[in-house]
């Protein structure tokens, strides 16, 4: 008898060439995204001065399906279809009846599915004449990923990368700077907002939210630089959907459906990409899985933010999002996974857990690093610190499943490779890795401060 496979891997003609747009079957539409000054829905011309006419269209689309231009698809054919693969030693290990499955993203240029939404946004922003992209970097992989993209269009690329990420992982830098990129180290004192927190906090560790200002500020003064986010916003994770289509047809090829899926969110993108096709799916009535998002405990907006408007960087630029938030102002903790460390959570991901479409949990990081270190020595894969999250919610579910003998099919998103995060699992591994979690009261003394700064929008 053969065994059952260990890759599920798809030929190339079976790529996707079409992006599922999530809210064209939304149970409820979701709050709408408002203009900081007058309270009212933003409209296209708010966002033109930080992103081209095809991403703001993406961005407000109710259409089904988005076609994926053929130079997009090009270029995702350097990595793409993803293997999806059965974790046999991870559930050997573990001893467990589940069927585990991982959907791995790591094999793309720049180690993660960041480049799923890199490469379109760089293509749209060359195809409106943009010299120049800017961005933050909280993992280094969003940052390597639009470097690399952005080679591809002829674009320049500017990164400011969390300070405690810069400090952490330098050959991230050098793999930008490879691919032609700049990167910058954030706070700087290139910004205004960076001077301001530089001022008040000259040690900052920085955070997403910061590094975002710094980045805005500079795309929205020059109109022949743009600003590209890499997770958060409706596109990118509409973009990120070819993970989840894929997946649905590699485990149709083994005659699987999933009972539980599991990602980790930072701002949310891998986990929706990976989710949403599932979604459609189950809105339809062929499947039922529960839906689990895995955040960190030093960062829990899901789990133990607020649910109001906010915005989406620190020194309050963007427009307001209706979303689970830490507030604006938190700075997390300078946990391994960097790209975690965001304040708040994708309007999208905030309605469907307001909307009970999925659930939520936290976890500490040395739980998560145990479960990346198990499946590296079982699986072979040294996961991202990210992504470990997930690991270790699907971990304990197989453990569940152990004690009460159910086969249930686990999928998980592990949505890059660690390779980078090396220092990471050094200190992992010498026991130097700390947990800062919610029952922390510095913690929570700070998000109780940083939520008293909420903005008050008019309506
Ligand atoms: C490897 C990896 N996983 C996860 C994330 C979190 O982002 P998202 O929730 O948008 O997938 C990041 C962000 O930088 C990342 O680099």
């Amino acid at each position: 008898m053969t065994p059952p496979p260990t890759k599920v891997l798809l030929a190339e003609d079976e790529m996707p060439t079409r992006w599922y747009n999530v809210l064209h079957d939304l149970p409820t539409p979701p709050p709408p995204v408002l203009h900081p000054g007058t309270g009212e829905p933003v409209g296209p011309d708010d966002l033109a001065a930080l992103f081209p006419i095809d991403l703001i269209m993406q961005e407000v689309s109710s259409d089904q399906y988005v076609d994926i231009p053929e130079e997009v698809q090009e270029v995702y054919r350097l990595w793409r279809p993803s293997p999806l693969y059965r974790a046999h030693r991870l559930e050997k290990a573990l001893d467990t009846p589940a069927r585990i499955y991982y959907k791995y993203e790591g094999v793309s240029p720049a180690g993660s599915h960041k480049p799923n939404t890199a490469v379109p946004q760089a293509f749209y922003n060359a195809k409106a004449g943009i010299r120049k992209l800017t961005t933050e970097t909280g993992a280094g992989q969003w940052g390597t990923a639009l470097a690399f993209a952005c080679a591809q269009y002829g674009l320049e690329c500017e990164v400011w990368q969390v300070r405690a990420s810069y400090d952490q992982k330098p050959y991230r830098r050098v793999m930008i700077e490879t691919f032609g990129g700049t990167v910058h180290p954030s706070p700087s004192d290139l910004t205004e907002a960076g001077r301001a927190i530089l001022a008040a906090h000259p040690d900052s560790t920085g955070s997403l939210g910061i590094a975002i200002s710094e980045a805005v500020e500079v795309a929205a003064k020059d109109p022949a630089v743009n600003y590209s986010l890499g997770s958060v916003l409706n596109h990118v994770l509409m973009h990120q959907t070819v993970i989840g289509e894929e997946a649905l047809l590699q485990l149709a090829k083994v005659g699987e459906t999933p009972d539980l899926l599991v990602g980790c969110t930072g701002g949310g993108s891998n986990f929706a990409g990976l989710a949403f096709p599932f979604l459609r799916e189950r809105w339809a009535g062929r499947m039922n899985p529960v839906v689990r998002a895995v955040e960190p405990s030093a960062c829990p907006s899901l789990t133990q933010g607020t649910y109001a408007y906010d915005f989406g960087d620190t020194a309050g630029m963007t427009p307001l999002m209706k979303m689970h938030t830490l507030g604006h102002d938190f700075v997390p903790d300078p946990i391994h996974a960097g790209g975690l460390r965001y304040h708040g959570m994708s309007p999208l991901i905030s309605h469907l857990y307001e909307s009970k479409e999925l659930e939520a949990i936290a976890k500490p990081q040395s739980e998560c690093f145990a479960a990346g270190v198990l499946f590296a020595r079982t699986e072979g894969i040294l996961p991202a610190p990210e992504p470990t999250h997930a690991l270790a919610a699907a971990i304990e579910e197989a453990n569940r499943c152990k004690e009460t003998g159910e086969e249930k099919v686990i999928l998980t998103a592990l949505c890059g490779h660690g390779h980078l995060d090396l220092a990471a699992y050094d200190a992992y591994l010498s026991g130097q890795v700390e947990d800062h979690d919610w029952s922390d009261t510095n913690t929570q003394a700070a998000v109780a401060e940083a939520l008293r700064h909420l903005p008050a929008p008019a309506h």
